[in-house]
């Protein structure tokens, strides 16, 4: 379920170009089950109409300080007690200006005054105004009272120059909301996923690889990084956009994704190794394209292994909370079982490849979690709810390992008796 669901969210737009990009977020909203209460300031109408932030919400618009007054209509103070979240997007230098002074000279300041919701901020505007120290002063003002600041990003703007001004994406702004309302049990801590396939070749345009997608390593990011964790995001080649607040390094084969892995591993506190790696390498590259054998001759092309990741970096796990993937087409509990001991893991999330709803390239995902105490049937659910599933597990393990209550993967191994009998 997205945070979103069922909450209210009080969208106040101001005017700027960018007003544009407000009505998709309100979209993304509402698609996630939340009520989006849109509030325009008066220069915001004139860039998009009231009407359709009130078509796509179910929710008049509010542009008056009396609409109230008229029957039938929510105004603003009963708005500001609803909201869950408070959100300014686009919010102009403006705009920051009289949040930061604590006018209420408007519907839209007047709810900021009135509001106990947590805020998320994300301004848009020229290069020049987003840097002038004035405005500055104002975002740092906003950030110190406790506001979740989006950064604007760099590119075109509306005055045909480039620059940094740009409103933030609205899938950007709505990681923001999802994070806001998601607890951040996971703040202050690093992880490591890794995500989709690899690929090795054995001439310029072809390679073995495997039908993984990288969506579940993908949410997995996702949803770590909206718990609060800073992330590193390892990924084989995908089609997937990168999520945002997530570091991603981008790697083609597993020798490379072993390296990126080993890259500062003993500063992370939990890996997830959601990727499929390749486990065979072909033996020698040709840099010419090989030709088809005339006659219908067959091509024979000998592969070695390559490293296993997690049995690579398990001698430098010490304390590191450590989740495999299995992904199986027989024998789910059994195989997912021998990995679970083989590669000396916390938790395996194991699903069956043969499911055409679960596993690689769809969006939903039927995986049973394992660890030494048992089997944990999930029922069929969006990966996004997967990884929460997943994450829930690594919260508790990090917990009870800071907390010594359960053992680590080291301290756990049968102790070697100092004579042997
Ligand atoms: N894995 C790894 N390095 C590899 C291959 C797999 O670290 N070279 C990890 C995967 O990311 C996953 C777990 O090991 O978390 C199990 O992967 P899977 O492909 O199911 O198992 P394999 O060990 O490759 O065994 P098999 O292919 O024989 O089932």
């Amino acid at each position: 379920m997205s945070a979103l669901e069922g909450k209210h969210i009080v969208l106040g737009v101001s005017g700027s170009i960018a007003a544009y990009k407000a009505v998709y977020l309100t979209r993304l909203c509402t698609d996630a089950g939340a009520e989006v209460w849109p509030v325009l300031t008066p220069s915001a109408s004139r860039f998009v109409g009231p009407l359709t932030f009130s078509a796509l919400t179910g929710h008049r618009a509010i542009t008056d300080m009396w609409a109230s007054a008229e029957a039938g209509v929510i105004g603003h103070v009963e708005v500001a007690q609803r909201a869950n979240l408070f959100v300014l997007a686009p919010a102009t230098a403006d705009l920051l200006a009289r949040l930061v002074e604590g006018r209420a000279d408007e519907p839209l300041t007047a709810i900021a005054l009135a509001t106990r919701a947590p805020w998320v901020v994300a301004p848009a505007m020229e290069e020049g105004m987003w840097r002038n120290p004035a405005t500055q002063r104002h975002v740092q003002t906003l950030a110190d009272r406790g506001a979740r600041i989006v950064p604007p990003g760099d590119g075109p703007l509306a005055s045909g120059r480039s620059g940094v001004g740009r409103l933030a994406e609205p899938e950007v702004i709505f990681e923001a909301l999802q994070s806001a309302l998601t607890t951040q049990d996971l703040a202050g801590e690093r992880v490591l996923v890794t995500a989709g396939p690899t690929r090795e070749s054995f001439d310029p345009a072809r390679f073995v690889s495997n039908a993984s997608s990288g969506k579940m390593g993908y949410a997995l990011a996702r949803a770590a990084r909206r718990r609060g964790a800073q992330v590193r995001l390892v990924s084989g080649p995908t089609l997937l956009a990168p999520p945002s607040g997530v570091e991603v390094v981008r790697v083609k084969t597993t020798e490379e994704m072993l390296a990126a892995c080993r890259d500062h591993f003993e500063s992370f506190a939990a890996l997830l190794m959601a990727a499929a790696p390749a486990d065979y390498r072909p033996v020698a590259y040709s840099a010419e394209k090989l030709k088809k054998t005339p006659g219908g001759g067959d091509l024979l092309v000998a592969l070695e292994q390559t490293p296993d990741i997690l049995l690579t970096l398990k001698a430098r796990a010490k304390g590191l909370v450590c989740v495999g993937f299995a992904a199986e087409s027989n024998e789910l509990l059994n195989n997912a079982r021998a990995k679970l001991e083989s590669k000396d893991l916390d938790l395996i999330v194991a699903n069956d490849i043969t499911r055409p709803d679960a596993g690689f390239e769809v969006d939903t995902n039927a995986v049973v979690l394992l660890d030494r105490d048992g089997a944990a049937p999930l029922p069929l659910m969006g990966k996004e709810a997967v990884a929460d599933a997943v994450l829930d597990r690594v919260v508790a393990l990090l917990a009870a390992r800071r907390q010594g209550a359960a053992p680590s993967r080291d301290e756990a191994a049968p102790s070697t008796p100092a004579v042997l009998p």
